[in-house]
């Protein structure tokens, strides 16, 4: 079994580490965080990610899997290292902040006096990755022996581990093809389960990761024009969607109307990618990503409007807000759109009465003026309003005739549309949907 090293750990960078050594490879995971090495030391996974928390104990009581903040563990005990820290966008433009990836290289170039692979999956802009197989040659001991190879990433948060332990493919762009089969015997659980192996260059491997995410980007905003035309005309933007999704060259998944995408991946990537086209002189042929964008932003602003036609005025009114994280299954907050348009409803005087099933102490740690409810049926009470805006399953489940008695109105708005219409019409309630008129004429 190989001697790995992972280097980052936040999600991709714990998630990796955990299930590679549960595949039973020596793994020892990099942080210049003291604070969360210290905790993850001890099987504290500090978000939320279903399986993770036991995976990560049961590989810690194996031994394959420890935690340092010391590069010279790294260089000295492990053979491939996997380059996880993040790229998020930053401050002052919509390009990647390189910053952390500069600082990793730079620290970890040096220490290099043995032949290794470094293996990059941190989601860069096309060209990186070339940049950082010359830095290591210039800038280590080991000159050309040390190797890069790219291995973009593609798990969702939520189901973090199933996907890396059963990825859908595994991308390398290398520069010596031998790499290839030091990276097939790491993988080789994911390759035995038949995942596709695809062996490109550095550039292609790159862009295959913002590929993939514009085109997702893409499928959600184009369902969602859909939606708002879909109310203008009375037509359903689900059925469209099945409809649509019958085509199998379309496809139904990530045709699911609604608020629209969030989280620490999408936006950024798609303005990242647009950033570094315009710097390749393709500013045209990718402006339509800022369109993405800008139709994704539009989702947020909507569902303002539709509280305030709703309410008539928002200020004053009591609003309960179902769901913070920006998807269900994670504690992730950054750039949720559910957060975004509660912040929108305070800041426009009303109350606000937050649930989330795991993402409140997130909430609570950002001193936002919200108030956060951890019991959810008392987040109902007195509500002029209730906006369904992450779609956890438990809301699904909500018994709306019990909740009823708690409300001021029963009146809902299902920002994710897959509430069930004719419950909560039973219940007496009066339920509205993004594209799915019928109930809009109600408001
Ligand atoms: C995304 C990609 O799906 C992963 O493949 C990729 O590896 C990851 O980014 C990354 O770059 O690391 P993730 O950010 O976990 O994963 O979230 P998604 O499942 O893609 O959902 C993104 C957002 O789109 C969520 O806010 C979700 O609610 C929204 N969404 C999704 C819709 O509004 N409609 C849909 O039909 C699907």
């Amino acid at each position: 079994m190989a001697r790995l090293s992972v280097i980052g750990t936040g999600y991709l960078g714990v998630t990796h580490a955990a299930c590679m050594a549960s595949l039973g490879h020596s793994v020892v995971a990099l942080d210049i965080d003291e604070v969360k090495i210290a905790a993850l030391s001890v099987g504290t996974v500090p978000f939320h990610e279903p399986e993770l928390p036991e995976l990560l104990q049961a590989s810690i009581a194996s031994g394959n899997l420890a935690f340092t903040s010391s590069w010279s563990d790294v260089a000295v005990g492990a053979d491939v290292h996997f380059l996880c820290v993040g790229t998020p966008q930053s401050a002052g433009s919509d390009a990647a902040d390189m910053g952390q990836i500069r600082a990793a290289v730079a620290t970890l170039a040096p220490l290099l006096s043995k032949p290794c692979i470094v293996v990059g999956k941190s989601t860069v802009p096309v060209g990186t990755a070339q940049w950082i197989a010359d830095y290591f040659e210039a800038n280590s001991p080991a000159g050309k022996d040390v190797h890069l190879v790219w291995n973009p990433e593609f798990l969702r948060e939520g189901f973090a581990v199933k996907d890396t332990l059963y990825p859908d493919r595994i991308v390398l762009g290398v520069s010596h093809s031998s790499d290839v089969e030091v990276l097939r015997e790491v993988y080789a659980s994911a390759l035995k389960n038949d995942a596709p192996l695809i062996s490109t260059d550095y550039a292609t491997a790159e862009l295959v990761k913002v590929a993939a995410n514009a085109f997702l980007a893409t499928k959600i905003s184009f369902i969602n024009a859909f939606a708002d035309l879909a109310d203008k005309v009375g037509a359903d933007v689900g059925t469209l969607a099945d409809a649509i999704g019958h085509d199998s060259r379309i496809g139904r998944r990530f045709l699911n109307a609604g608020i629209g995408f969030g989280g620490g991946c999408l936006p950024k990537d798609i303005r990242a990618l647009q950033a570094r086209a315009n710097e390749l002189g393709l500013g045209e042929q990718f402006e339509f990503l800022k369109n993405v964008d800008s139709v994704n932003k539009s989702r947020r602003a909507r569902m303002v409007e539709l509280a305030r036609e709703a309410l008539g005025s928002i200020d004053g009114k009591t609003i309960t807000i179902l769901g913070a994280a920006f998807k269900p299954d994670s504690d992730d907050i950054r750039d949720s759109p559910a957060l975004d348009i509660a912040l929108a409803l305070a800041n426009s005087g009303a109350a606000v009465q937050l649930h989330d099933p795991v993402a409140l102490p997130q909430v609570r740690a950002r001193n936002l003026p919200v108030t956060a409810i951890d019991d959810v049926s008392e987040a109902f009470a007195n509500a002029d309003l209730v906006l369904h805006l992450t779609e956890w399953k438990n809301y699904r489940d909500l018994n709306p005739a019990t909740l009823g008695e708690k409300v001021s109105c029963k009146r809902i708005i299902d920002g994710r549309n897959v509430l069930d219409r004719e419950v909560w019409s039973n219940a007496g309630w009066h339920i509205t949907y993004l594209g799915k008129p019928g109930s809009l004429a109600a408001l």
